[in-house]
């Protein structure tokens, strides 16, 4: 199964908060179910959420009553507000809703040939998503040598895309190529998507992964147990990478133990429009910090910070991998050197 699917008027997801102890899908027949399975983060990971975004707009266009084009349109765009307030930093979500409300306005025909469009087009963006990925596989995978040990971060596997995922996607087609090659996740705090997600999608597919802790990321690189680093994207802005909060660390450490840093992300998470600075970094709530799951490992009474991402500056990025190939310095510093 995909990690999200469109079967007539119902979205078919998994409920990402609940992996790996339990499997439970999630049937979602409104925008606002999607905009809670968002927020509560059973939806995550930026590819899915721009598939989930797009998905939203085609519930509101199947289970409208709208009599006329333009009150489908006002019913789209109210949607879209909605899904536009759940999380801000990924930029596929955003990307994805832009797409389709902006070519909506642009076809032609009544309601109910609006309501088709929508529909395919949420498809459209889900199927490319996938292909996008498998792309990024086969880019990413001339750069992987056999018996390379790979470090990621976060989940950016299959659950956090369509289908395939990116960094992941590179591991999967390197060794659809025969290259025997290694995991390791970095568990992620506070919410733990690496030890939660990617120990799970890679040993359900049987590939090897060892699990760590953050803290542990500066150990294995010193000891050489780190070929390569290959973490997602939520967002590649002219100046930086934006993702998963320890992202900065990982390339930092990757930098000073000369070990190469690659960004996996399809062209739907770039915002050339914006400088890091710009962006709305995800804060989010104390709980997450002070507890791990329902338990409260921390005094009450303390100050906490919980930003969701951080900027990881391009110096430290060897090459962002893409579906359209391996992007280098050459290419992505242009956009740096023209805010000079
Ligand atoms: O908060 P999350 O779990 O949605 O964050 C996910 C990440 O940071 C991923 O690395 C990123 O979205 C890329 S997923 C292919």
């Amino acid at each position: 199964m995909r990690t999200i699917e469109w079967h007539d008027g119902t979205v078919v997801t998994i409920d990402q908060t609940k992996l790996p102890n339990e499997t439970v899908i999630l049937n979602l027949k409104n925008c606002s179910e999607m905009a809670d399975a968002i927020k509560t983060m059973k939806i995550r990971g930026a590819p899915l959420l721009g598939a989930a975004a797009g998905f939203a707009l085609a519930l509101t266009a199947h289970h409208s009553r709208a009599a006329s084009r333009d009150e489908l349109i006002n019913e789209l765009d109210s949607a879209a507000k909605i899904i536009r307030a759940t999380r801000p930093t990924a930029v596929n979500l955003f990307w994805a809703l832009d797409r389709i409300l902006g070519k909506a306005r642009a076809i032609p025909g009544n309601a109910a040939d609006l309501a088709a469009f929508v529909i395919e087009e949420a498809k459209k963006i889900a199927d490319e998503d996938v292909a996008a990925n498998h792309l990024i596989g086969k880019h990413g995978a001339k750069l992987i040598q056999d018996g390379d040990v790979i470090l990621t971060h976060c989940n950016a596997g299959a659950l956090a895309t369509v289908d395939y995922g990116t960094a992941l996607g590179v591991v999967r087609a390197a060794l659809e190529q025969g290259k025997l090659v290694k995991v390791i996740a970095a568990e992620t705090r506070p919410l733990l998507q690496g030890a939660r997600l990617t120990t799970y999608e890679l040993k359900r597919d049987g590939i090897q992964v060892t699990l760590i802790t953050d803290g542990m990321i500066g150990y294995v690189m010193h000891k050489r147990m780190v070929d390569k680093v290959i973490v997602g994207a939520d967002r590649i802005v002219r100046d930086a990478v934006i993702n998963k909060i320890g992202t900065f660390t990982v390339s930092v450490l990757a930098k000073e133990h000369k070990i190469p840093f690659y960004v996996a992300a399809p062209t739907s998470t770039f915002d050339f429009t914006r400088t890091a600075e710009e962006v709305v970094i995800e804060e989010r709530k104390p709980e997450e910090v002070t507890h791990i799951g329902s338990q409260r490992i921390a005094a009450e009474g303390i100050g906490v910070l919980n930003p969701a991402f951080d900027i990881t500056p391009f110096k430290y990025v060897t090459a962002i991998i893409c579906e359209n190939g391996v992007l280098d310095k050459r290419y992505y510093s242009k956009f740096s050197s023209q805010l000079l």
